[in-house]
């Protein structure tokens, strides 16, 4: 078994969340926006988010693979489940706020982006709680982000490895990957 250490404590997260909910809050008040999280890794976060944000809003989830088995990116993504939420609806054309857990190489994000602008949302931003700048392969425009962290695999608060370890309330690394 590897050896988990703590790289960011669950106090921590719990406070970033928050500064991030009032950032958003701010600008999202009275604009009932879409809130797309990123599945699998983004679900633990966007469910301590919108309980902070406390403002009208609708979420919905995409599942896009790009990573198989193990630490690296693949570099092809695939919408694998599909947003079903109109982006322009009755409502008219909505704002969305895309949900990331980690922007690692920027692949993942930048095809998502590219695909929702081609949609025509009212306005398309991006907050990620964690951030691996040192990895990045495309440029990715974020709006709102949490940490930035080592280029290291990090593990917990939603994220895997393998499956493995999304339950964990902190953010860990693996000992024995450094
Ligand atoms: P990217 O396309 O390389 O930016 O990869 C983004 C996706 O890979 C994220 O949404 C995560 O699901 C996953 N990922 C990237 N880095 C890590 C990590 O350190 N731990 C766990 N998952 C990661
Ligand atoms: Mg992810």
């Amino acid at each position: 078994m590897s050896k988990l250490r703590i790289l960011i404590p669950k106090e921590e997260i719990e406070r970033k969340v928050a500064e991030l909910a009032d950032e958003i809050r701010r600008d999202y008040q009275d604009k009932h926006p879409l809130l797309i999280g990123i599945l699998k890794g983004s679900f633990v976060f966007m469910s301590d988010l919108i309980r902070k944000l406390n403002i009208p809003l609708e979420i919905d989830f995409v599942r896009l693979a790009s990573y198989g088995a193990g630490t690296e990116t693949s570099g092809t993504i695939k919408q694998v489940h599909g947003v079903k939420t109109p982006i322009k609806g009755r409502l008219g054309d909505r704002h969305v706020l895309v949900i990331e857990d980690i922007v690692d190489t920027g692949l993942t994000v930048r095809f998502f982006l590219d695909y929702l602008g081609r949609r025509k949302p009212a306005s398309l931003k991006l907050c990620t709680l964690f951030d691996k700048p040192s990895r990045r392969m495309t440029e990715v425009p974020i709006d709102y982000v949490g940490f930035t962290v080592p280029d290291t695999f990090v593990v917990g608060y939603g994220l895997d490895l393998n499956e493995e370890f999304r339950h964990l309330p902190d953010l860990c690394v693996l000992e024995d990957q450094e």
